[in-house]
């Protein structure tokens, strides 16, 4: 897959500048992008996405000298972006003033959360535009999140200028995301750095805060998040008739249906890279149900379960 040219890059800086939305791929999971200080340009995100103006968005910048702009960093967030950025984490640190972040970004909180992604096709569109990007994943609010170019067009359709496509997500899963606005970092999502390599650079353990508007729903309240249309039932270990199968390790129940195993050597950093995709898949299979076996919670399984566990929320 060849990644976009210089011209494509001018060309989605341009958009960008005139007000447009564009996707770019990241190494997490695409984001949809706009100029986050261009209010009105903001606002097209949270009206082609859905999503409630209450849930913030992520900035994402260069580096850290760039963040520092719009961010204030502790000596605890500066140790955090020195040792992961670039990469697939996001600090929340309370907002500079008066920086020109569009207040419908942080949804009117005096925190930000900010992002330096380490894809080559994100960092030369930044590097290119010279101003912040706010971008949440590219799909409609609520939807399963896109690892590849097509997921976005399958969201979006012609809704967006452009698909900045850099291939197949790396890691598969969106940021981490912690809070260093108080004196102890807060977990805020778990993600594609785990707890355990976040805890060995802390040197102390993470207390785990999801913020209201981000907490799995219980059944039937309002909408869940990364969900397929099928409803999606977890920890399972025998199939009911028409169950499709999303399938974890070398063990698996026998089943004539729709099967996707995350990682048959029980991997689950393979997994991680596979989920959304298998979402995707198994749903356009046409099944109502999606049976999950059950994932190890450590690692790279805390994020993946986090999002099954929302998936399961839907219409549970
Ligand atoms: O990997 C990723 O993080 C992707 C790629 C595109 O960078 N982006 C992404 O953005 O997942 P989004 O908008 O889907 O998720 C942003 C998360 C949400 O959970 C939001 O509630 C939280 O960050 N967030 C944003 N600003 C915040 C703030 N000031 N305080 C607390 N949480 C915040
Ligand atoms: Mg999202």
């Amino acid at each position: 897959m060849a990644e976009p040219n210089q011209t494509q890059i001018l060309q989605a800086a341009k958009a960008l500048k005139n007000g447009e939305l564009i996707a770019f791929a990241t190494e997490t999971v695409y984001g949809l992008g706009a100029d986050a200080t261009n209010a009105d340009a903001v606002a097209r995100i949270f009206s082609a996405k859905g999503r409630p103006r209450f849930n913030p968005l992520i900035i994402h910048v260069p580096d850290l000298a760039h963040a520092s702009a719009f961010g204030r960093f502790s000596a605890l967030a500066t140790k955090l972006a020195d040792h992961f950025w670039p990469g697939p984490l996001t600090l929340v640190v309370p907002l500079a003033k008066d920086c020109g972040i569009a207040d419908l970004v942080t949804a009117g909180l005096d925190t930000i959360a900010i992002r330096v992604p380490g894809h080559p096709v994100a960092q030369k569109l930044l590097k290119e535009i010279a101003r912040p990007l706010a971008a949440p994943s590219a799909n409609r609010s609520g939807h399963v999140s896109p690892t590849s170019a097509d997921h976005v067009r399958e969201d979006f359709g012609d809704a967006i200028t452009m698909v900045l496509d850099g291939g197949p997500t790396q890691l598969g899963l969106e940021s981490t995301v912690v809070s260093v606005v108080g004196p102890e970092p807060k977990l805020l999502r778990p993600g594609a750095v785990t707890r355990e390599t976040l805890e060995a650079v802390l040197r102390q353990s993470l207390a785990t805060s999801i913020p209201i508007a981000d907490a799995p729903r219980s059944p039937g309240q309002l909408t869940s998040h990364y969900a397929p249309r099928a409803r999606v039932r977890l920890n399972v270990a025998t199939l009911r008739p028409g169950e499709a199968l999303l399938a974890f390790g070398p063990n698996v129940p026998e089943t004539t249906g729709p099967c996707f195993n995350l990682s048959p050597s029980g991997d689950v950093g393979e997994a991680a890279i596979n989920f959304f995709r298998a979402l995707r898949l198994l749903d356009r299979a046409g099944t109502k149900s999606i049976a999950v076996m059950p994932i190890p919670a450590t690692g790279l399984g805390e994020a993946i379960n986090d999002r099954l566990t929302r998936a399961a929320a839907a219409r549970a």
